[in-house]
């Protein structure tokens, strides 16, 4: 039997189970845009109930729920503050720009980590002649610098900070399920820190699609607006919600085995001579090669050598690669993952 692949470069690329897709034929549908899918208002319910907000919104994708939360809580020609490494500012086509007309300020920090000390500095004094400093938005695992998990401290600082200037909070909780893992605090702790949260179903929980946002009823009815606005109201999203409830209820406690996996396949990288790994905190591992020669980077040729193993990571800078855990990696793909790159090591040593 030929070996399966080992698909790390995201934890997007999860199938669904077979027990998943029976809830998926079994879910209960109405027409969402017209407010009578039962699937997707109990999926938001218990969405809204996790995260400890009024009311959640079921998305296609957390781009589109990101940019919702940027457009309800911004304005037109007003600053959104960021982490320089922030998916909403780095992976989103410039959407909060092209369709919101709100610029992003980003903010340089070592660990990706945005903090109230931080963020102060960046928001900007109230004058006739600067943007006005609409809200702050942060990443919770911050997907750039590994997955680092935001302290509870750190978010409830910026929270406070928001506060004291009038400004609004953003959380992009994509990871927030492993961020939780992580800490130990609930999503709820997390969330009452922020006026709005997005939370994916297809990363970490292995849905096909779907993220949801959660916040107060009154910003939440926008963003409903805002959401048919960019053609993100649905119809029979019941059968896409069955998968999200399945996996809130079923998928979860799974995820710490994606961290652990994540930690082993980084100390088994460690040990090579040719790579240096940054220490995972949860289930992204980010992988440094060492160039042996001066010249082009020697990436292109691992993620080949790699590929013919049917090992997939991709690149992520100059020599970094990208290794990211997920539900359908088991011990044995990981344990196929170190070995390649100890024979590419090898393979190296011969040339
Ligand atoms: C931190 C973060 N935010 C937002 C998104 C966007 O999610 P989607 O791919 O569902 O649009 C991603 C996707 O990888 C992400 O990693």
């Amino acid at each position: 039997m030929s070996e399966a692949v080992v698909d790390l470069r995201s934890d997007t690329v999860t199938r669904p189970t077979p027990a998943m897709r029976a809830a998926i034929a079994a879910a209960e549908v109405g027409d969402d845009a017209l407010g009578d899918d039962p699937t997707t208002r109990r999926l938001e319910e218990v969405t809204a109930e996790l995260l400890g907000k009024e009311r959640a919104l079921f998305f296609p994708t957390g781009l589109m729920a990101n940019q919702t939360a940027l457009a309800v809580l911004g304005r037109w020609g007003g600053e959104v503050i960021v982490e320089a490494g922030a998916h909403v500012l780095n992976y989103e086509e410039g959407a909060a720009a092209a369709l919101s007309g709100i610029q992003l300020r980003s903010v340089h920090t070592p660990d990706g980590l945005l903090d109230a000390d931080r963020v102060r500095p960046a928001i900007r004094p109230v004058s006739k002649y600067a943007p006005r400093t609409c809200a702050v938005a942060v990443e919770n695992t911050h997907l750039f610098s590994g997955g680092r998990v935001m302290p509870l401290e750190s978010m409830a600082g910026v929270a406070t900070l928001a506060r004291e200037h009038g400004i609004k909070v953003h959380l992009d909780g994509a990871r927030l399920w492993n961020a939780c893992v992580a800490s130990g605090h609930s999503p709820a702790e997390y969330a009452r820190h922020a006026d709005t949260v997005m939370v994916a179903l297809s990363k970490a929980l292995g849905c096909p699609v779907g993220s949801v946002l959660a916040g107060e009823t009154a910003v939440m009815e926008e963003a409903w607006r805002v959401r048919r606005r960019l053609g993100g109201a649905m119809r029979q999203s019941g059968l896409l919600a069955a998968a999200g409830l399945y996996a809130l209820a079923h998928h979860r406690a799974a995820i710490s085995e994606d961290h652990a996996r994540a930690r082993r396949l980084a100390d088994g990288i460690a040990e090579i001579a040719d790579f240096s790994v940054i220490e995972p905190e949860t289930n992204i591992v980010l992988i440094d090669v060492h160039q042996r020669v001066p010249g082009p980077s020697e990436i292109d040729k691992l993620l080949l050598f790699l590929e013919m193993r049917k090992i997939l990571m991709i690149q992520f800078g100059t020599n970094r690669l990208r290794a990211v855990t997920h539900r359908d990696v088991d011990d044995a793909g990981i344990a196929r993952a170190i070995a390649a790159f100890g024979e590419w090591a090898a393979s190296q040593r011969r040339i």
